[in-house]
């Protein structure tokens, strides 16, 4: 399939308007730090007769909302919390000499959008031919800072071709225009009250000011746009609080405008003085050349750590810069904040924070941009209070669960079957620790919070599960649901059961290296969280002993009743049916033997050592065959362990499903938000996947297989200190020592000293 975009290394264009695709686009060109998010809207509006999705974010402000059962029971979750699409501020409406700048109505030639992802901007550009005769010129340019996370900067030229007009040009900072979500799509946020309350509002001179506050979770939302350039004047109109300027242009005239825009938010009581701080950040914002350097800083050495190209497919290329460029400007950078499951580029999901960031992001971070990952992990230590309490609500005496989706720390799931149920994911935080500790050494993390979250997610799983003797003794975790969300409550799922067992193991393991290393913090350990060396010694005893189901005829069923259900092939299951779970009653697809997303597949390539080659290929096969890739979490996984067992073909076929999915809209779903777990997964694809890289206590070891259709391919990966930079084509790999001292690494099995 041919791509809107045409196939450039570092930029993603749009060539022409297309109206059609405005919302979908909104999602591509939108821009991020970590803290705002802005859609890429245009900035005079959407053209007549086209959709748009307005959307400004703050990560990690939200309001909440009572959930309204039919049937309430004990435990359920009891507040929505959805992100806020806050005051916009994007907004510049041309008019010359009376006709409003409208791309679906006005004469418009050579227009052009870009997204540059060594740039951090997003530019537009256009001739418009005025009906009064004048040919102008008008160029757009916005980024958000990734050097000051509250500011974010907004640049105009226009520039008389020809004839002459008066232009007037009015920037705003008005209430968002809030879309209606899909009610019959659980993805979509809808049905609820999602304004803002006004609060003060500001106009003089060159400045806006704007004030809101959520209506039940306390946060008050400031946002200030000073105007640099041409002289205007401010005033309050409606609820908007806007600021224009007029010029008359003739042929050869030039006009330029800057806009500084700055947002805060905090919870009242903890900053009554919010209003007049982002005055006056606003007021002292770097102009817009000045932030554009920063950009550039910043963004060189995110691409110098990820290191990627690959010879031969600038189509791949593009969209896995695109992918990474994503995931890196959604991501919270305080400790305070995460990654939403769609980052800052849409509402889908409520901009909730899943196991995605842990399963499928932070590999990503772990080895590129480690300061990142750990800041995504100290937002998991900061929500555990609420894991603990979330915990004992659930019956369970010791330790801590995780909220399966949530803002900040409560369990904002409604269906608990597909929700709270998933307690694999306190096993995911656990792993993401485990991993980012193996390749940073970072004792510090580990004393400060590491160990405390493992403690914590172990003493859940022992709580949670018990020695059956049903089943000879082992260890069993019954009643839980797995990532495969179309097999709920089950026993024993294997994946669970996997990530548990690791859990149970290294929890220990980070206490003792603890007392060994950093005897005072393990000792404030034991006052403070009461841990003990004998609990240890029973969540051991639990690992050990774990169960896993018995394959039958070769096959390892995902959990103990998987083989029992009821087949139903996918090929008999008709095209518009899909995803199933708009489709079918939940008991429909739970009784039958079909699988949402890669689950088993996700645990073999996880955990690998557990399984045969033989058994891998037994099962690629057989999950193949019974899952529909529902969920964009899935392709990438089948993609790596395809190319594991040797199936390159697939393995590629894969990787290329998922690795353009938000650029070509292949989901349909794009205008909601990009889908940042597969955006990182398709790294993982590629690392994992093609390069083969596993690493684990202190081995760092790769299988690198070239697909036929690429030349070659590179990336980079830290380790312990070490940047590695992995070169493979079809004369086989080559490996780099770009930092660090040297190191023995592994290759298809035989060691290899880089220095
Ligand atoms: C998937 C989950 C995922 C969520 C958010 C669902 O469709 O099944 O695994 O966490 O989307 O991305």
């Amino acid at each position: 399939m041919a791509s809107k975009f045409p196939y450039q290394a570092w930029q993603i264009t749009e060539e022409g308007f297309s109206a059609r695709d405005l919302r979908e686009n909104e999602s591509v060109f939108a821009l991020g730090n970590g803290f705002i998010g802005l859609r890429g809207n245009l900035e005079e509006g959407a053209a007549a007769g086209a959709e748009t999705i307005q959307g400004s974010f703050l990560n990690g402000v939200f309001d909440s909302e009572p959930i309204v059962y039919g049937e309430k029971a004990y435990g359920y979750a009891k507040n929505h919390e959805t992100i806020c699409n806050v005051m916009d501020a994007k907004s510049l409406t041309l008019t010359a000499d009376g006709e409003a700048l409208d791309l679906g109505v006005c004469e418009i030639a050579a227009h052009r959008r870009v997204l540059d992802m060594r740039e951090g901007t997003l530019r537009r550009g256009f001739e418009w031919h005025t009906k009064s005769g004048a040919v102008l010129r008008v160029s757009f340019a916005r980024l958000v800072s990734l050097t000051h996370d509250t500011l974010a900067a907004a640049a105009l030229r226009v520039e008389c071709l020809g004839g002459a007009c008066t232009l007037r040009i009015e920037s705003c900072i008005a209430p968002a225009v809030i879309a209606e979500g899909d009610p019959n799509d659980p993805r979509n946020a809808a049905g609820k009250d999602r304004s803002l309350t006004p609060g003060t509002r500001m106009a003089e001179g060159d400045v806006l000011a704007m004030e809101q506050r959520t209506k039940n979770s306390g946060y008050t939302i400031c946002c200030a746009v000073e105007h640099r350039g041409i002289p205007g004047s401010a005033s309050l109109r409606g609820d908007a609080a806007v600021w224009e300027a007029e010029k008359r242009l003739g042929a050869g005239d030039t006009l330029t405008l800057e806009k500084s825009i700055c947002y805060m938010a905090a919870r009242f009581e903890e900053n009554p003085a919010l209003f007049a701080e982002t005055l006056a950040a606003c007021r002292a914002a770097p102009a817009f050349d000045a932030l554009l350097a920063g950009q550039k800083r910043v963004l060189d050495r995110f691409w110098d750590g990820v290191g990627l190209s690959i010879e031969g497919d600038d189509a791949l290329l593009q969209g896995l810069r695109f992918n990474l460029f994503h995931i890196f400007q959604s991501a919270g950078r305080d400790g305070r904040r995460n990654i939403a499951a769609k980052g800052l580029t849409g509402e889908g999901y409520e901009g909730h924070t899943f196991w995605d960031t842990e399963a499928y992001i932070l590999p990503v971070f772990i080895h590129t941009d480690p300061e990142l990952a750990k800041k995504l992990l100290e937002y998991r230590y900061a929500i555990l209070p609420k894991a603990r309490e979330r915990a004992r609500e659930l019956g369970h005496a010791r330790g801590a669960l995780y909220a399966w989706r949530t803002i900040d720390g409560e369990e904002c799931s409604a269906y608990f079957p597909a929700g709270t149920a998933q307690y694999h994911i306190d096993g995911d935080i656990a792993h993401a620790v485990c991993e980012y500790f193996d390749v940073t050494q970072d004792l510090d993390f580990l004393a400060a919070c590491g160990a405390e979250i493992l403690v914590e997610t172990a003493r859940l799983f022992y709580d949670l599960g018990f020695f059956s003797a049903e089943k000879g003794g082992r260890f069993v975790l019954n009643c839980v649901t797995g990532p495969d969300e179309y097999n709920v409550m089950v026993n024993n799922n294997v994946y669970t059961n996997c990530v548990a067992e690791e859990n149970l193991r290294s929890a220990g393991e980070a206490m003792a290296l603890l007392r060994e290393k950093r005897p005072a913090d393990y000792a404030r350990l034991l006052g403070s969280i009461g841990f003990s060396p004998e609990e240890a010694q029973s969540w051991l005893e639990a690992a050990q002993r774990m169960y896993y189901p018995e394959t039958r005829g070769g096959i390892c069923p995902q959990d103990d009743g998987f083989l029992d259900r009821k087949p139903w092939p996918l090929d008999s299951i008709p095209k518009d049916k899909h995803p199933l779970l708009i489709h079918y009653h939940g008991l429909t697809i739970y009784r039958h033997m079909v699988c949402k997303q890669a689950d088993l597949i996700l645990a073999m390539t996880q955990y690998g050592e557990r399984w045969t080659l033989e058994e891998k290929k037994r099962n690629f096969a057989f999950y193949d065959s019974v899952t529909t890739h529902d969920s964009s979490l899935s392709m990438a996984v089948f993609s790596i362990l395809a190319n594991e067992i040797g199936d390159i073909r697939t393995g590629y076929d894969y990787f290329m499903s998922s690795a353009r999915l938000d650029l070509d809209d292949m989901h349909h779903n794009t205008k909601d938000g990009l889908h940042m777990a597969n955006m990182a997964g398709t790294w993982t694809g590629l690392v994992r996947g093609f390069g083969g890289m596993r690493c684990g206590r202190g081995q760092l070891r790769f299988a690198p297989v070239c697909p036929p259709q690429w030349k070659g391919y590179s990336f980079r990966v830290g380790y312990r200190g070490r940047t590695v930079q992995v070169t493979v084509d079809a004369d086989g790999p080559q490996y780099t020592l770009l930092r660090g001292d040297p190191i023995t690494i592994w290759s298809c099995g035989e060691p290899v000293e880089l220095s």
